[in-house]
């Protein structure tokens, strides 16, 4: 009995140990395989290797193996503060024309209209610590293959998902599979990527009504629902992948604030017996419902992307008092500082935006900033300013200087989206990575222990020359 007992056990522990080894060194091997794809690509697969020009017959063929392209975003760009740096000259910009995008709306159309200059179209944005790369439509198709993206929010929210769709004119331009004939709820898909763009219009991000059109400064009288979350995008998103919201300019208008279903103050609402408060009041509350409303959502598991608000520029008055925006390049950034209202919807932004994101990491999702504000207050020339209608036209905004001329600066944003996909992918990666650690360290620890001594010095050499290629 004994000896064979104990045979037996002897046995058992020799195979439990062979099986942690042969464990311990897929598991290590796993590991090494999802770090060398950043450090060790060759350059063929890198993501630099796309040509540009503006003519839309010169782009370069889809990558080979896009799968590997996806995640090669090398250790510079991880560290990287992506929106922070100057505007360079981009001689090769723009990459579509009105006459080849269809999706431009009129009052972005800026070349229809006259615009006689067209530098404000050429330029690119360059990080201070590394390169954004041009958007490369081929590499974002593969990313998205088979996946959802929405746009929530208000008209620069649609300015930019036109952009997109431009950006994307020289690979594919999508079908109209629209469930509704509400322009402001449009779905377009991508036949050959099974990729869907939708946009959810939501200026206010919350639920709101508009009992007046004309109001205290003649664009409206709008009741807030601070405490409510706008149905009209949440019951919607469960099959989303990405969701990218923004909002902001809406909230300067004049609205009744609800709490409760009760008023709780206004917005410029000129009533003597209700408190009027600043913008940034109804903007705090209503970001964090709708933030909540993301998180509650027990449906919804994909990337919620907020886009920081784009500063608007208009100088010599306010827009409905002869303001305007005449210049004709980008400023540098030290000419110009964020403040005023400006600064004050950017830091309400940020910190609901912090607030929320640790909410959603304990609820396992994902919270990520597409930080432009900085970006795009150094470009005072890209707006319409009086190229987005006919000059005798009668138009309640005639000088824009909110959204942007297509094609124009706001097609950085896809730019800085490609860079977060890729990120996406690496942070993916990396969170695999350290699941796989997880599993190795539930192995038998004893064994573990000795093996790892061994295999200590294989692990730090090849994160020594993963770094001395990078550089
Ligand atoms: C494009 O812009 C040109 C002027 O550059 C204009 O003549 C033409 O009508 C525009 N086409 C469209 C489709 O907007
Ligand atoms: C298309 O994508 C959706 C997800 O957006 C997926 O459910 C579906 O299976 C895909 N269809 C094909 C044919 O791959
Ligand atoms: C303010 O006064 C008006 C009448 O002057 C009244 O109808 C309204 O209910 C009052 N609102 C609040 C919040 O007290
Ligand atoms: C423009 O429209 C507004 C309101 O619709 C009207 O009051 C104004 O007189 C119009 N101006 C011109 C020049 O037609």
């Amino acid at each position: 009995m004994k000896p064979h007992g104990k045979n037996n056990n002897n046995q058992g522990s020799i195979i439990h140990g062979s099986t942690s080894k042969i464990l311990l060194i897929v598991t290590l091997t796993l590991i090494t395989l999802t770090l060398i794809p950043f450090h060790k690509l060759p350059p063929s697969l890198s993501t630099t290797t796309t040509t540009h020009s503006g003519d839309p017959t010169t782009v370069s063929p889809p990558p080979t193996h896009p799968a590997t392209a996806v995640i090669s975003v090398d250790d510079n760009h991880h560290k990287c503060d992506v929106f922070s740096g100057e505007w360079v000259p981009n001689p090769n910009a723009p990459y579509y024309h009105n006459a080849t995008c269809w999706a431009i709306h009129e009052h972005q159309n800026c070349e229809k209209y006259g615009r006689p200059d067209s530098d404000y179209m050429k330029w690119r944005w360059k990080p201070d610590e590394c390169d954004l790369q041009i958007f490369n439509p081929y590499q974002f198709l593969e990313i998205v293959r088979d996946k959802r993206l929405g746009f929530v929010g208000d008209s620069v929210g649609r300015n930019q998902m036109q952009s997109l769709i431009c950006m994307l004119s020289r690979v594919e331009y999508p079908i109209d599979v629209s469930t509704t004939k509400d322009d402001n709820f449009k779905r377009w898909y991508y036949v050959s990527y099974n990729f869907t763009l939708a946009t959810f219009w939501s200026p206010f991000l919350i639920k709101f009504n508009e009992p007046d059109t004309d109001g205290p400064t003649h664009t409206g009288l709008y009741n807030l629902y601070l405490d409510e979350i706008d149905e009209a995008w949440t019951n919607h998103i469960d099959e989303f992948n990405y969701l990218i919201l923004n909002g902001g300019h809406w909230f300067s208008r004049p609205s009744f604030y609800y709490e409760n279903h009760q008023v709780v103050g206004c917005k410029y609402c000129q009533k003597d017996n209700i408190t009027d408060y600043p913008m940034t009041f109804g903007y705090r509350k209503a970001l964090r419902t709708a933030l909540n409303g993301i998180i509650n959502r027990k449906g919804f598991k994909g990337v919620t992307i907020l886009r920081t608000f784009a500063p608007m520029h208009f100088e010599g008055g306010d827009w409905n008092k002869g303001g305007n925006c005449v210049r004709k390049k980008p400023f540098r950034s030290n000419e110009i500082r964020l403040e005023g209202s400006n600064l004050e919807l950017y830091v309400a932004q940020m910190e609901e935006f912090k607030w929320a994101e640790g909410k959603a990491k304990e609820n396992g999702l994902k919270f990520r900033l597409m930080d432009i504000t900085q970006p795009m207050l150094l470009r005072p020339d890209g707006h319409p300013s009086r190229y987005g209608h006919w000059p005798e036209e009668n138009v309640t905004l005639y000088n824009d200087c909110v959204h942007w001329c297509l094609p124009g600066p706001i097609d950085t944003w896809s730019d800085f989206l490609l860079h977060m996909l890729k990120m996406e992918g690496r942070r993916s990666a990396e969170e695999k990575k350290w699941q796989d650690r997880r599993l190795y360290l539930a192995i038998d620890l004893v064994d573990v222990e000795v093996r790892l001594v061994d295999l200590v010095p294989v692990v730090e050499n090849s994160g020594e020359e993963g770094r001395a290629t990078v550089g």
